[in-house]
């Protein structure tokens, strides 16, 4: 037994059982209260994660003394994909899996051929993407192309060798992501997309070495301000580097112009090359906030559901999939669960990072932050 005192249920979040409203619901997919559709579900589906990025799982923390949560309290893949399929209905067309590292969950493969046979009202499959570190990628990517997986967003933060290693800060090398990249190229999960996410100070030096080495390869490599996401990264506004520095440093070299969105809502501007060596993005949640547009919704391992990335509260889906004996509760109709998310939805008005330097954002700030490594990026 350890120490320190560890409340039963990890992760505390404050969340509550969404009512099942009495009244018929319309049919049409709800918008928020900021009039914007739901249209993105982020399903996270470990806490685990085989590296300690010093921003997201900090080790100090996540030491071995860290409760990750029991088999038995993680969603089951017929209660996701369940789940999905209501979510499809109120206007979800694209799925991406998290984690912590979902290549950690067991059998993912089999979660991705049941996500991949849902439908939507327009008889197509969701498209279904899956945010990894790479680390386990030369392995599955195959497999995962096979089960119905579209494409891969895979993070690192440096090419560098040892920078690399320090800030996953498990010892891991470059070389083994690299390969997973190029796996993932070979098995078609395309286009396949790196997410580096930019510390000033930290791996900013990265940042060219990062842009030749994807220029002209077909990634698109993304560079993300680093965010204020959670309690546990001690997060510092001098650490950000604002994307306009990143476009003029690259720019400097490699002469880039803006392209046009691919959709409303996206996270990333995107610039090309002008010499035709491809894309890349920036993504500028603290200099540029992003959401006006935004249509994302999060659904945790355990089943609770965050309107936003900086949610300080959550909705127990779980609670109405599975019911709750503790709580007197039953398994809901999917009727019913339709009802009640649309609900939740049409309520909802989170937009923190247009808050973020307002007294609002400031209590928000006060409460406590789901991290990152819970309900994935
Ligand atoms: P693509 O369809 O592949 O372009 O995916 P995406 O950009 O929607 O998803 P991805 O997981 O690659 O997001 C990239 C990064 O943007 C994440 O790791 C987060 O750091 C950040 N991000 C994603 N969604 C949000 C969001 O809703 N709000 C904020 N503030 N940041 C987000
Ligand atoms: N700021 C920005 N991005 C972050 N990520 C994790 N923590 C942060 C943070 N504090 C990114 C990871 C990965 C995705 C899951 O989220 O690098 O790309
Ligand atoms: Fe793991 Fe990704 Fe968090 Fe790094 S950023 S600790 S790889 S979940
Ligand atoms: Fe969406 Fe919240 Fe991110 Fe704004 S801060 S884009 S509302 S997830």
């Amino acid at each position: 037994m350890s120490e320190r005192t560890i409340p039963i249920v990890d992760h505390r979040y404050a969340s509550s059982v969404p009512p099942v409203p009495r009244q018929p619901q319309p049919l049409t997919p709800p918008l928020d209260r900021l009039h914007r559709p739901l249209h993105d579900l982020r399903i996270s589906v470990t806490d685990r994660c085989n590296f300690r990025c010093t921003y997201c799982m900090p080790k100090e923390i996540f030491d071995k003394q860290y409760e990750f949560l029991r088999h038995a309290d993680l969603l089951s893949f017929e209660e996701i994909t369940r789940a999905a399929r209501v979510f499809i209905d109120l206007g979800v067309r694209k799925i991406r899996l998290t984690g912590g590292e979902p290549l950690l969950r067991k059998h993912l493969e089999r979660l991705v051929e049941m996500l991949h046979a849902l439908r939507t009202p327009q008889g197509q499959s969701p498209e279904l993407t899956l945010t990894t570190n790479g680390s386990l990628l030369a392995r599955k990517a195959r497999q995962l192309k096979d089960a119905g997986l579209d494409r891969v967003t895979v993070s690192l933060d440096a090419l560098d060798d040892t920078a690399f290693r320090q800030m996953n800060d498990v010892d891991f090398p470059v070389a083994e992501v690299l390969r997973g990249i190029d796996a993932a190229i070979a098995a078609g999960l395309t286009p396949v997309k790196v997410n580096m996410v930019v510390k000033r100070g930290t791996n900013d030096q990265q940042i060219l070495p990062m842009a030749e080495h994807f220029r002209g390869s077909g990634v698109v490599l993304r560079f993300i301000e680093y965010m204020d996401v959670g309690n546990t990264n001690g997060w510092r506004m001098d650490e950000v580097l604002p994307s306009q520095q990143v476009i003029d440093r690259i720019h400097a070299v490699h002469p880039l112009h803006p392209l046009e969105p691919h959709s409303p809502g996206e996270t990333a501007q995107r610039w090309a090359y002008d010499d035709g060596a491809g894309e890349i993005g920036v993504i500028s949640s603290v200099t540029r906030a992003f959401c006006a547009d935004c249509n994302r919704a999060r659904l945790s391992m355990e089943g609770k559901l965050y309107l936003c990335l900086f949610a300080t509260h959550g909705y127990d889906v779980r609670a109405l999939l599975r019911g709750d004996a503790a709580a007197g509760l039953d398994p809901v109709s999917d009727a019913d669960l339709r009802a009640a998310l649309a609900q939740v939805w049409s309520q909802r008005d989170d937009r923190y990072s247009l808050l973020r330097g307002t007294a609002a954002g400031q209590a928000l700030r006060e409460q406590r932050k789901v991290e990152m490594s819970y309900i994935g990026g």
